[in-house]
Parts: C-alpha cells; structure tokens; sequence
C-alpha cells in the first residue's frame, strides 16, 4: 500500500522533476488577505502572483497546501465525519503556472502523472470541460485518448472554479475516479451525479479572469494553471477504500481514539470517532500556526470545531479528556512532512487540555439546567429564547449547542428571543460604561465595535497583513473618506500592529494600497480594549471606507520593543528571587528605546542586588530557551504559578507567556497579552541604567536591551577612556588614580587652612592684625582675612579676645566676595557692650540684615565683601558711640 505520506512525496517529486519550485505550504492564516478566514486552497498562497501584484524567482510552482474549510461557501461544518469526504481539514496538492505552460502542459502532467507515474487504469478516469470550452475537450481527446463521452462538458459553476467572490478564476476541468458499479452513482452531468460511485480526485483551473464580488472585472495579466488534488481522496483511491476516513492516516487516529475510549470504530460511534479524527487534524494544525481558541474571529471557529469533536468525545462517553491524549498519534503520522506540528505539540495538548476539561465542566452543568428547563416542554415545543440566553449569559453554554442538544428531542429553540436577549444586555452595558470621560470619541468607539465588530489581531504571528478600512477618522469624527495630508485614525476589521496595552507602547509602521495610499503610522491604541485605531498621517495619496489595505509594522521597532518586554518580565522574576515574594509589579512601560518597571519594595537596591539581578536575567537570555505562549482561564494561569498584574481586568481566558528555565519551573510565567521575542537570545544583553523611588514602598528600575544596551555600554567606555587619557593613565588604574588624587586633595585642603590660620594669627601681609587700637577707652582689634574658611573665624576671635585680656575684636573672612564677620567681646566688658550690637553695624556696612549670636561672641555675612574695611569701621562707631 502506498502511504499518504509516499503520495505527498511523489506528487511533489514529479513536479520538481519537471522543473517546478517545491514550495511549502504556507501557514493556514492567510496574511495576504483579509477576506478570507483561513487559507482554502493551494492557490491561495499564490493569489497575488497570478493577478500579476507580486513576482517569484519561479514561473512554476508545486506544493502541498494545508487547508481549511470550516463553514461557509467551500463546507458545512454539520457534514463533517457523517460523509465519506467532507473534512474541515485536508490537504491539497496542486502544480501552478503563472503564465508559463496552459492548458495543453497542465492536461499532459496530470494525466501522465496518474496513469503513468502512478499507474491508475486510464479505463477508470472519466474528464469533464465548461461546457464552451473546446480546447480543453480536443486537448483530453489528445493527450489522453479518451472518447468523447468521457470528456463531459458541464455548463455550470460546477467547471467554473473561484476562489471567493473575488480573486482569480476561471473554467475548469476535473478529473473524476470511478470507484466501481457496486456503489451508487453516475458520471458527473447525469441524474445520479449524487451519487458516491465517480468521485473527482483532481480540478484544473485555467486561470484567466479576476473578479469582485462576483463580477469578472478583467482578464489577468497572462493565461496561468492552478489545480488541487485533495491527498485523501487521492489515497483513498490508491489504497483501495472508498471512504476518505479509511486511509491510513485516518484509521491510526481513529483507531486510537477507539483504543482510548474502549469503543468500537465501526458501530453506533463510527461517525463520532471520524469528527474526533478530522477535527483533532484542524484544530492541531490551526494551533500550530498561531491561532488560538477565543470567543470571536479566527479563533472562535476554532473554538467550535474543537468543542465540537469534545461534544462527540462526550457522546462516545469518554470518562476523561481525550483530544490532548490524540495528538502524539497524529505527529507520528503528519509531523515529518508538517515540522511546526512536533514544534507545536506541548502547546496543542496543552491547549487541548484546558479547553476540553473546561468544555465538560459546561456541558454537565449546562445539560442538567436545559433538562430542568425542557422537563415541562412537550415534543415539537419551542424553549423560550431568553432561557436559551441565561444558559449562554450565566453558564457558558453555547448556542449551537442548546440547538443541538434540544433537536434529539424534538424540540427547538426561540433564536429571535435569543438574539434580542443578547441586544439587550448589549444595550446595558453600554449604558454602564464610564470610558476614558471624553464621551465624545467613547460614543464613537462604541459605534464602531458594536455594528462593525473588533478588530482581530494578527499581530503575534505576523508583523505584516492585509486589513479592510471598518472606519476613519478625522479631526474626532467620522468620515468615508481621507487624503494626502490628512491626520487620520484608521481602523481595519484586522491588523498585525500592537495597539497599546498592558504597558506595552502600540505599534508604528505603514499603511498603503496598491492605488498610491501611503499612510504613515505613529502610533496604534486600543480604545475599548477591542478596536485597533492607527494614528497616521497620510503623505499620499487617499483611503476610504471599504478599502483593503496593506499593514506593515516597523519591524525593527516592533523587535526592540519585543526585547524590552520579554526582558521586563524576566527583570521581574530576578527581583522576585533576589529580593522576595513582596516584590509585585506597580506599573511598567514598555517601549522600543528602553524599559521602566515599576515595583514594591521598602528601600533601595544596594549595588550588589542590582548586579546580580542584572546578571540573572542575562544569564536567562544566554540560555537562549524559546519563550511558550499558552492559553488558559486566569484562574488555572493563577493556579500554575502565573504572576497576575493585580487590578487588571482579564477575560475568560488569557495568555500565559512562560520564559526560561527555574529550579522546578520556568524561570518567569505572568499572564500578558503583550508581545515578545521567540526565545530568549532575542533580547541579547540586559542592562539596568537606573534604580529610584518612585513613592515611598515603590522603586523604579529603568533599563536597557539589545542594540540600546550595547550603545549605553560603548558610551560608557568612551567616557572612561577619556577621563584615562585625561588623568595620563590607563582605565584599569583610573579608580586607584582617583582615589589617589581625592587623597591628595584632602590634604592639600587641609594644609591650605591650616596655613591660613598661621597666617592670620601671625603671619605678615594684609591679614595682620594692626595691634590693638584704642576706641574710646577700650582697647580694639580689627582684622580682615581674605579666603578664610567662616567656620575658623571664632577661633580666631576667640584668640584675639585672649591676646586683649580686655577689649573687643572685629574679624572679617572674606570668601569668593562674600563677607562673614564675627565680633568678640571679653566677659569683663558685656555689661557695656554686647557684640551682637556690634555685629548688626558691620553686617549693615556688609549689605547684609541681622546677625546674630551672644554678648560675648557674634557672627554675621553680608554679600559686599570690598566693604570690609568700612564694616570694621562701622563696628568701631557703634563701640565709640556707647558711654562706656
Ligand atoms: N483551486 C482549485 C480548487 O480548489 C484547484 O479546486
């Protein structure tokens, strides 16, 4: 038996030999579309090379194309597992041309491919062509020697393939496997068509035309080639069944699931056991590439189809939680030729975990209540929608599911009532809501999110995406449409730029259109937590409503606010272990230059805390361990350790950033919804700039990553360099060198004032006392010292008074043209004279008010230090002038 995984190969193989590109297949959120939830088929990768926007190093191409089809025009979610090919997951193999070989080249691969390489007998293929399409028909009759009547023109949609309402497209023609007369059906374009027995296993499209919203608008730039191969039904026609869930990577899964539930796969829960396989496929997949289980978007049709296969897991009566128990199965049948499927694994079961354990809780309560509830309604009865609404509202319980559970028994639910339930409670929490206070914009975001929805965040994934225009802005209200030199805010209904939260700066960046829109972001903020509102400038040319645009994020910035944030929270973990458990997160600001983290704690760090909580988190970064993004309910996150940010509102579920390795643990796990690096080496150097206080109990760290660090540092030396040169040594000996000339000038210091001192008590000069003079009876001396420290100026009034035995002194110090005076009067004489009188005279001469002190030592300044002398004079007047 060939495998499905040989098929993959030699399909791919073939193409390569015949000189196509292999490429792999692209992620299944489209990030070059915003119309399109999740990617649909092989082409779309492609999309913009056949319209002519964008050109490949490659005219031909070959790949294997994860899709999904999950609701909507390609699926009907409520088919799959109950029919022999409908999947929400698959994969297609296609060969692409872009205008390089049409349909001649396209009709002789496939054919020679199938009945050549793989040997499949001519006799069991049957074509089809549009009904107008004549070359096509000449082309099979060619190439394949097939008779007319297996060359079936179909004039319907059915041989006319678009990839949505709009987007290249095209006639087709398909190629169909007859499975044998002992299954019902007949060839395509007659009454039994329905039938199971002729089953199309490959289309080639012959691209040729795009169109909008369903209308050809023009013709693409040159003829191309796009066709699709689903791998299952191919398998199954090569590994002889029927049935898609018979090929062998089906039956594995399938077969597990049995073994784990102790069922059989073939009885009364065949179908339930092939939901569990094809949904365990796409919601593995859809984790794997980014998107998480949420309650709107991308990740909410996740939601459904994961709690879908839960529901049938429930069904089958599986007494614990089974997808998670699923997932090592099927990276050991996918995960060679899908490498993000083993990446991914710890995070899938994880995930699956969480959601299924948390699913069964709802179920069980919410049955036990819809029994309580219907226990009175008789058969073909209608439960009122607002019950339908509290079970959602209260309980958690889903819709579809009500529906779903109540149709079992014949009832059905009142979706109107529902509906106007879930209006009202709209309407009052709007009512309720408070805002920023500028009522203004608040009504105006309200608007916006309520009749056109959230915007979805790309922005984990990707820095990079296609969004359509919900909404513009100028000047505070709303307009259609905005142009060059226009200050707008634009919102689009998706987009990959961070919109500020959580500390975290929004992203800058660019919005432009293929018509010459070049918007220049300079910010993005998140009004209601759930709109993303671009600030820009638009510097050409115009933008309206309805618009698609293309969102590209500043890259560069984007990384290094990454880096910021993810080294935060490590800073956080360091101090924690360093300091303690008090330490709690007060405030942070995350932005591309630096980070500031703001936390609790009674005094400042020593340098020895700061140094080794700086050295933790780079010995973290070395470690280079990739960072794990979880998804869980706030109570589990706290449960597993999760530092919460107290006085955040969280959602129902939040992520869960795990970074670096701990003694038992990570090194660092809190709840954000910020974003960071892929691992740790992404930051590369930590380096704390500053430590501070921002109030009393709550300390500032400020610090640096990356490039910012590095700059910080070669400043830094530079600095050190200079002061080395400066100092005619080397940097090693620049401290011991410092230390040597503070000694050295201490001393000089020292002796300075010391020798002044000699001088003024004896030495020659201007600061000489003059000898005692006489002033009235009293004996006085007088004295100005220029750069004598104040604080000497009693000591050497004091002096003088001793030299006197009797008698006053005046001292001037004079510093820098500032003067202190100090006056001293012996004990014998303070009954007749009190210095601070005296002092008060030479501080008036001085330009100064007051002085103060005791009768027998006085001191004073004032800032005239040229009228020392006069100050001295004046004193010796206040003494002459007091009757002694
Ligand atoms: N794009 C074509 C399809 O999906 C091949 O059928």
């Amino acid at each position: 038996m060939t495998s499905t995984n040989d098929i993959r190969r030699s399909f791919l193989d073939y193409f390569g030999a015949n000189g196509h590109t292999i490429v792999p297949s692209a992620p299944l959120v489209p990030h070059n579309d915003p119309t399109l939830m999740f990617v649909n088929a092989g082409m779309v990768p492609f999309k913009n090379v056949f319209t002519g926007l964008e050109t490949r190093p490659y005219k031909t191409a070959t790949s294997s194309q994860k899709s999904v089809r999950a609701g909507g025009k390609h699926n009907d979610l409520d088919n799959v597992g109950y029919t022999a090919r409908h999947h929400t997951f698959f994969e297609m193999l296609g060969n692409f041309s872009f205008g390089d070989y049409f349909k001649e080249q396209a009709i002789h691969h496939a054919w020679s491919l199938l009945t050549k390489e793989w040997g499949l007998p001519a006799e069991k293929l049957t074509t089809t062509v549009y009904h107008t399409d004549d070359e096509a028909f000449d082309l099979w009759k060619k190439i394949a020697g097939l008779p007319d009547h297996k060359i079936i023109r179909i004039p319907t949609k059915d041989n006319f393939w678009a990839m949505g309402d709009s987007g290249p497209c095209g006639p087709c023609s398909e190629i169909f496997y007859d499975h044998g007369d002992h299954i019902w059906g007949g060839p395509p374009g007659s009454p039994e068509e329905d039938g199971d027995r002729f089953v199309e296993i490959w289309n080639l499209v012959f691209m040729q035309y795009e169109q909008e919203a369903n209308e050809i608008v023009s013709e693409l730039p040159k003829p191309s080639i796009d066709t699709g191969m689903g791998l299952e039904r191919i398998a199954a026609v090569m590994q002889g069944v029927h049935n898609n869930y018979d090929i062998d990577t089906f039956k594995a899964l399938i077969a597990e699931s049995g073994a784990l539930t102790r069922t059989a796969t073939d009885g009364e829960f065949q179908a339930s056991h092939r939901v569990i396989a094809d949904h365990l496929r796409s919601t593995s997949f859809l984790i794997a590439d980014g998107v998480l289980p949420a309650n709107e978007g991308r990740g909410y049709v996740l939601r459904r189809i994961m709690r879908r296969a839960m529901r049938h897991a429930h069904i089958i009566g599986a007494k614990d939680p089974l997808m998670y128990r699923l997932v090592s199965s099927l990276v050991s049948e996918m995960g060679g030729a899908y490498p993000e499927l083993v990446r991914a694994q710890p995070l899938i079961e994880e995930t699956l975990l969480r959601e299924e354990t948390r699913f069964r809780k709802t179920l069980e309560n919410g049955l036990k209540l819809l029994d309580e509830a219907t226990a009175d309604l008789a058969e073909g009865a209608t439960l009122p929608g607002e019950t339908a609404f509290k079970l959602y509202d209260t309980y958690g319980f889903p819709y579809d599911l009500t529906e779903d559970a109540l149709r079992t028994q014949g009832l059905s639910v009142d979706r109107a009532g529902f509906d106007a339930a879930m209006a009202e409670q709209k309407a009052a929490a709007r009512a309720a809501w408070k805002g920023s206070g500028e009522k203004a914009s608040d009504e105006i975001w309200y608007d916006i999110a309520e009749t056109l929805g959230s915007t979805e965040f790309i922005g984990y994934a990707s820095t990079k995406g296609e969004g359509e225009v919900l909404a513009l802005l100028k000047d505070g209200a709303r307009v259609d449409a905005a142009s060059a030199g226009d200050k707008v805010t634009i919102i689009t209904n998706q987009t990959p730029f961070y919109g500020e939260s959580g500390g975290q700066n929004g992203d800058a960046g660019t919005i432009t259109t293929l018509g010459g829109l070049v918007a220049e972001v300079a910010d993005t903020s998140k009004p209601l937590g759930r709109l993303h509102a671009h600030q820009a400038v638009i510097s050409a040319g115009s933008v309206k409503v309805g618009d698609t645009v293309n969102l590209t994020v500043d890259v560069e910035r984007r990384d290094r606010i990454r880096a910021n944030h993810s080294a935060t929270h490590l800073l956080h973990a360091a101090l924690r272990k360093e300091l303690g458990g008090h330490v709690t997160q007060k405030g942070s600001m995350v932005a591309a230059d630096r980070l500031r983290f703001d936390f609790s704690h009674p005094e400042a760090l020593t340098q020895a805390q700061i140094a080794k909580v700086e050295a933790d988190v780079n010995a973290q970064i070395r470690h280079n361990d990739e960072v794990m993004t979880r998804l869980m309910t706030p109570d589990d996150a706290i449960a597993a350790g999760a530092m919460a940010l107290f006085g955040e509102k969280y959602g129902d579920e939040v992520r869960v950033l795990s970074m670096g390795k701990g003694d038992d643990h990570s090194y660092s796990v809190e709840l954000c919804g910020g974003t960071h690096v892929r691992a740790l080496g992404d930051i590369a150097l930590f380096k704390i700039v500053s430590e501070s206080a921002v109030s009393s109990g709550v300390r500032r760290i400020e610090a640096l990553t990356g490039e910012a660090a590095r700059l910080w540092l070669v400043e830094r030396d530079e600095k050190l360099r200079q002061t080395a040169a400066a100092l005619k040594t080397t940097p090693e000996e620049v401290p011991a060198r410092i230390a040597a000339l503070v000694e050295q000038s201490r001393k000089l210091e020292r002796e300075l004032a010391e020798a002044r001192k000699a001088l003024a008590l004896g030495g020659g000069g201007s600061a000489k006392p003059a000898g005692p003079e006489k002033v009235g009876s009293v004996d006085f001396l007088g004295q100005v010292i220029d750069g004598l420290d104040p604080k000497e100026l009693r000591g050497i009034v004091d002096g003088n008074k001793k030299t006197l035995g009797s008698g006053v002194s005046a001292v001037l110090a004079v510093v820098d043209g500032r003067a202190t005076i100090a006056v001293g009067v012996t004990d014998d004489l303070t009954g007749s004279f009190s210095a601070v009188d005296l002092v008060r005279a030479g501080v008036e001469a001085l330009g100064g008010k007051g002085g103060g002190g005791r009768a027998d030592m006085a001191q004073g300044g004032g800032p005239d230090g040229d009228k020392a002398q006069a100050a001295i004079d004046a004193v010796k007047a206040a003494l002459a002038s007091v009757p002694a």
